[in-house]
Parts: C-alpha cells; sequence; structure tokens
C-alpha cells in the first residue's frame, strides 16, 4: 500500500513560506510582488484555474490582477496589452492561460511576454535557460513535481525517470529539468509519447513515473514497478459510475490498483494541482526580486 503525496498540504507549507517572504519584502521595500492572469475566452477549466490563481496570490499577499477578455480578442489586441504589462514597473510577473482560442498564434504571445516577467517559464529564452542548467523560471507545473519527487525520494540521483506525455508545458520541460546535474535531479530520463508503441515496456521500467497526457486511468497497476515513485498530472472530468448523472474528476493512473504496487502516488485532485499554483506564487516572488534587483537568496 502506498504512501499519498499530500500535494495539497505541500502547497500549503510553500505557500506559508511564500506569505513570510511578502511580507518581509512589504516591511523593506514598501511594495508587494503583483501578478498579471490574462484569460481570453471562457473556457471553463481555465476560468477555474484563473480564479484559483487568482485567491491563491490574494491568499499570501500577492497583488492579483485579473484581466478577462472576451473570445474575439484579436492578436493584436493581446500583443498590445501584454507590451504593456510589460513596460508597467507595477506588473512583476505576467500568465496568459493556456490554451488561447485557436484564431490566436500561441507562440507568438509568448515571445512577446518580456522573459524576466515570464512566470510560466514558457518563453524561449527561459526554455533555452533550462535546458542547459541556467537560472531561469521553471515552469509550475513540472517545477511542482520535482518538489514532490524530492520531497518522497531524498536521494534521486541516477534514478530512472519516465515521463509519458511530451507537452510543451509538462513533459519536455519536466524532462530538461531532471536530466540537470543537480542534487534536485540527475535522473536517467525516458519520455514517452503518441509514437511509443509499447508504454507499459519503458514504465514498467521507472523508478519514478510521472503522467501527463489527459487520459483518463491510462496507466494501470501491470504498467508500474513496485515501490516506484508516481506523480499523476493528468485531472479529467469523467462520468461517475457510483453516481450516475454526476461526474468526477480522475487522473491519467489508475489510482484504486497502482495505490497497490506504488511506494507512493499523488491522489487526483489534491496532487500536483495545488502544487502549481504554490510554484506559480514562488515563481511571482522571483520576479519581483529579479526586477528589483534584490539577491534571491534574500
Ligand atoms: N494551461 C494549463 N497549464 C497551464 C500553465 O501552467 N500555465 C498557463 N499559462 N496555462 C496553462
Amino acid at each position: 500500500m502506498a504512501i499519498i503525496i499530500d500535494g495539497k498540504a505541500i502547497a500549503s507549507e510553500i505557500k506559508e513560506e511564500v506569505k513570510q517572504e511578502v511580507e518581509k519584502l512589504e516591511q523593506k521595500y514598501g511594495k508587494k510582488p503583483a501578478l498579471a492572469v490574462i484569460l481570453v475566452g471562457n473556457n471553463p477549466a481555465s476560468e477555474v484555474y484563473v480564479r484559483n490563481k487568482k485567491k491563491n496570490s490574494e491568499e499570501v499577499g500577492i497583488n492579483s490582477w485579473q484581466i478577462l477578455l472576451d473570445e474575439h480578442t484579436t492578436q493584436q489586441e493581446l500583443l498590445t496589452l501584454i507590451g504593456q504589462l510589460n513596460n508597467d514597473n507595477n506588473v512583476n510577473g505576467i500568465l496568459v492561460q493556456l490554451p488561447l482560442p485557436s484564431h490566436i498564434n500561441e507562440n507568438e504571445i509568448i515571445n512577446a511576454i518580456d522573459p524576466v516577467k515570464d512566470v510560466d517559464g514558457f518563453h524561449p529564452v527561459n526554455t533555452g535557460k533550462l535546458v542547459i542548467g541556467e537560472d531561469c523560471f521553471i515552469p509550475c507545473t513540472p517545477y511542482g513535481c520535482q518538489e514532490l519527487i524530492v520531497r518522497t525520494m531524498p536521494d534521486i540521483k541516477g534514478k530512472h525517470i519516465v515521463i509519458v506525455g511530451r507537452s510543451n508545458i509538462v513533459g519536455k520541460p519536466l524532462a530538461n529539468l531532471m536530466v540537470q546535474k543537480n542534487n534536485r535531479a540527475n535522473c536517467i530520463v525516458t519520455v514517452c509519447h503518441t509514437a511509443t508503441k509499447d508504454i507499459g515496456y519503458y514504465t514498467r521500467q521507472a523508478d519514478i513515473l510521472v503522467v501527463a497526457v489527459g487520459k483518463a486511468n491510462m496507466i494501470t497497476k501491470d504498467m508500474v514497478k513496485k515501490g516506484a515513485v508516481v506523480i499523476d498530472v493528468g485531472i479529467n472530468r469523467i462520468n461517475d459510475p457510483e453516481n450516475p448523472g454526476k461526474t468526477k474528476l480522475v487522473g491519467d493512473v489508475k489510482f484504486d490498483e497502482v495505490y497497490e504496487v506504488a511506494h507512493a502516488i499523488t491522489p487526483v485532485p489534491g496532487g500536483v494541482g495545488p502544487m502549481t499554483i504554490a510554484m506559480l506564487l514562488k515563481n511571482t516572488v522571483k520576479a519581483f526580486k529579479l526586477q528589483n534587483n534584490i539577491a534571491i537568496n534574500e
């Protein structure tokens, strides 16, 4: 029977640390970090995520701006807004919630964000720095996964991490993060994706298995090595078989059976989700410090 990794409790600890840091910064410098979150359109899941980001920012004392735009907002209007936020000294972090409506070119929007305000870590400057192991903004979900992994498995040097999913938001940055030579990484990294013929062949070799594909209950017990640490990034809404007419959230991992073989496993909800937001708050404080020439460790 596995340890259930309590992402909610760990995120709360991190949020408490961020809150204390924000208080200290305000006392010393007379101002607080500020985060602008932009949502275009009304994707229901994105609306929930954006609302949560605002709520959590406010809980730790970060100034939070929520900019809700009509789904017909043009590329140019969005670029103009980002330009204004880039030039606004009162804004430290800029986050454009993805996915964007299909008429908007996502890459061009991400490229327009000043890398020093890119708290999502999606700008190519930050992506490049992540690849070569330089200090940068680490994308929040991989950063949260790494935090859960190192807290669960203190000595991860040489461990085999298998990542299922190669998205720009999770799989690719996580692979780049975990391959680095430092004591929060130094892993052997395998990435499985849509062209992988027998995913189980790889996942059965994982000491650490991270799944981020968006397919409910895709990873079954027979695909997991005994004693593995399993991090489930998926959030899928399915019909609840126990409550006809109702839905429920499940991950990409079949929790009830994988729980029997894993050493530790994250639940959905309450695993990776809260960590993503906690790491966003950390990144926002980092952005504030960078922009105010304050040492990162101060
Ligand atoms: N959509 C899903 N995850 C994320 C994220 O971490 N950042 C942004 N901006 N959009 C997302």
